[in-house]
């Protein structure tokens, strides 16, 4: 590599470090750096245990970075200092599951579906436009899906859990994907939002529609917004 060669990197680096602090750069560039989740809320496990129930019923009010922010941190995670260990526990620490979003109506972030990344706590543009609308369809037609600012989709590689545990990884996934689903919907409490999660969809619409990795099996869509 010739003198030339590594300027035009480090311009490259410094410029993109840059670009990638600021969500307006959402179109241009492909990483969103997300605000610094916070470690004390306002309510107990107990309250939030307590206040959680299935909302269908959603207003057309945006949620803020933070408060996507703080699910997304709340359900995957990093929180070993140093470390790679996430929110929710996984067996063999082999983490199976990756987060997406469909975001209608989330200030800082244009409509789109986006994909989470934890050990940066950054999402990646992935598709631009209103993808809650065919998620729904997706969803058996559920209309509240579409209705809800946001769906979180969780989707896992098996493979991840399977090399190692065999048959019996299928088993320790699926009760993966349970662990987060409570974490997203006790956070969303927490922060004065509701959830609804949905089982009912075809995987193989949901998969096409986000147009997943072939690899990822969409296995939960929770929809979270503001009651009405
Ligand atoms: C695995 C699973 C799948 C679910 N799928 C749907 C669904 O597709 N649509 C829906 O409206 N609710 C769905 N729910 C929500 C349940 O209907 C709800 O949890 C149940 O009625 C109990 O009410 P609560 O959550 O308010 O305590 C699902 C819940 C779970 C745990």
């Amino acid at each position: 590599m010739n003198v030339l060669n590594i300027l035009i990197l480090a311009m490259g680096l410094i410029l993109g470090g840059a670009l990638v602090a600021d969500p307006i750069f959402a179109s241009s560039i492909k990483k969103i750096k997300l605000p610094s989740p916070s470690f004390k809320g306002e309510l107990s496990v107990e309250e939030a245990i307590k206040e959680r129930r299935s909302q269908r019923n959603f207003l057309d009010r945006p949620l803020s970075l933070s408060q996507v922010s703080q699910i997304l941190w709340a359900a995957q995670g990093i929180t070993e200092e140093g470390g790679f260990k996430r929110a929710a526990p996984s067996a063999g620490a082999l983490y199976p599951l990756e987060i997406y979003l469909a975001v209608r109506n989330v200030e800082g972030l244009e409509k789109g579906v986006y994909h989470y990344h934890p050990q940066d706590h950054m999402v990646s543009f992935v598709l631009k436009g209103n993808y809650q609308d065919p998620l729904a369809r997706a969803c058996l037609s559920q209309s509240f899906v579409a209705a809800s600012p946001l769906s979180i989709i969780i989707a896992a590689e098996y493979e991840r859990t399977t090399i190692k545990y065999g048959e019996r990884g299928v088993r320790y996934v699926l009760i993966e994907v349970g662990h987060v689903g409570q974490n997203i919907c006790l956070q969303a409490v927490a922060l004065g939002l509701a959830t609804c999660p949905v089982g009912a969809f075809t995987d193989e619409e949901v998969s096409r529609v986000l147009e997943l990795p072939k690899r990822y099996r969409p296995l939960y869509v929770l929809a979270v917004g503001y009651a009405s």
